[in-house]
């Protein structure tokens, strides 16, 4: 039985959060509101608790999970943080940035993939802050769907794909950015590495770190398994329509920033449904729900405008695109 408990997302009630703390204490599973998707947690140091969410998700084990932390004090404990990544975190933390790092031997292997480094960020949220802090350790959760599938950005979708595989959900509504942190591999500060792009602009980090972010080699990428292609995907076929092109034929249902009416080239277009967003952010807020909403409607096919703008959350959300319609980066 999975149980769904309703906690307001500023003030969140001690009873609630301190009965889903005793879950984690007890090596179960949470799922937790954040600011950017509803992530799956458990104990980060108990081995046993972090195997039940590679299970609950049908994830495969050598993709590491991202460990939250309530304090600077728990991230120094473990890592090995060097001046560049304290900086990075005093920045932008609580927020939608995760840090890799060479791993404290106190994180077990399961919650890292395996690897010799960890992935840490601080959630902007207080329910997920709160919990962190009465459980009274570090909380490993990769976001709250099942594997492969759209992340969700509300408590009903977590409960929809998790339901019977979970002891309990933190309902504390929709979530701010929809779009899952951004990755970075800070073990060598003179290099740094964008892992995967996300709810913080690259370049709002490049300011700080005053050097460019590298995209990895194919190396490197095999290191963070997690951002192959294929993920985020709906259960029906996406494809990509850019602005001035040729619309997609068979289209049922279609979401972006320009009504296709009047911005492709080739008319009439027959799709059904339509979702146009009002800004960039707002596309990355509403992509993973839209997904989900389209293929509840029985939807057989859906077109998605590739944004023009990779400023802020453009680069994420291109990302996103890209893997929901099974392309390769
Ligand atoms: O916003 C988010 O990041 C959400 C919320 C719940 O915090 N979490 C999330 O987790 O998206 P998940 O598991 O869906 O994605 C974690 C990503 C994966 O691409 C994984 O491969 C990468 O982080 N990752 C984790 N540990 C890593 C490590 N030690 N080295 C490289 N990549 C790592
Ligand atoms: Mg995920």
């Amino acid at each position: 039985m999975t149980t769904v408990s309703a906690v307001d997302r500023w003030h969140p009630s001690p009873y609630v959060i301190s009965k889903a703390a005793r879950v984690i204490q007890s090596g179960g599973l949470v799922a937790f509101p954040t600011e950017t998707v509803y992530g799956l947690g458990a104990d980060a140091l108990n081995e046993e608790a972090v195997k039940k969410i590679y299970i609950a998700k049908g994830r495969p084990s050598d993709n590491p999970l991202i460990v939250h932390v309530n304090s600077i004090f728990m991230f120094k404990a473990l890592a090995e943080v060097n001046s560049v990544a304290l900086e990075l975190a005093r920045k932008f933390w609580p927020g939608p940035l995760t840090l890799v790092l060479p791993a404290d031997d106190i994180i077990p292997p399961t919650t890292r993939g395996g690897l010799a480094t960890v992935a840490i960020r601080m959630p902007d949220n207080p329910v997920a802050l709160d919990l962190i802090g009465y459980s009274g350790t570090p909380i490993a959760a990769p976001s709250a769907n099942l594997s492969g599938r759209p992340s969700p950005t509300d408590a009903d979708t977590v409960h929809h794909d998790m339901d019977g595989r979970i002891d309990m959900i933190l309902d504390g509504g929709s979530t701010e950015l929809g779009i899952e942190s951004t990755v970075i591999d800070v073990s060598d500060p003179s290099r740094v590495l964008l892992l995967r792009p996300g709810g913080l602009a690259a370049e709002l980090i490049e300011d700080v770190i005053g050097m460019k972010l590298e995209v990895p080699d194919d190396v490197s990428k095999k290191k963070s398994p997690g951002t192959h292609y294929r993920h985020y995907a709906p259960k029906v076929p996406v494809k990509i329509w850019k602005k001035g092109e040729p619309f997609p034929s068979g289209a049922v249902a279609f979401m972006g920033l320009n009504d296709p009416k009047g911005n492709a080239l080739d008319e009439p277009i027959k799709y059904v449904r339509k979702i146009i967003f009002t800004s960039t952010a707002n596309y990355a807020h509403g992509l993973f729900a839209a997904f989900r909403k389209f293929e509840n409607e029985n939807i057989s096919s859906i077109v998605v405008q590739w944004p023009d703008d990779i400023t802020g959350v453009g680069a994420g959300l291109r990302d996103r695109i890209l893997r929901a319609a099974g392309i390769e980066q």
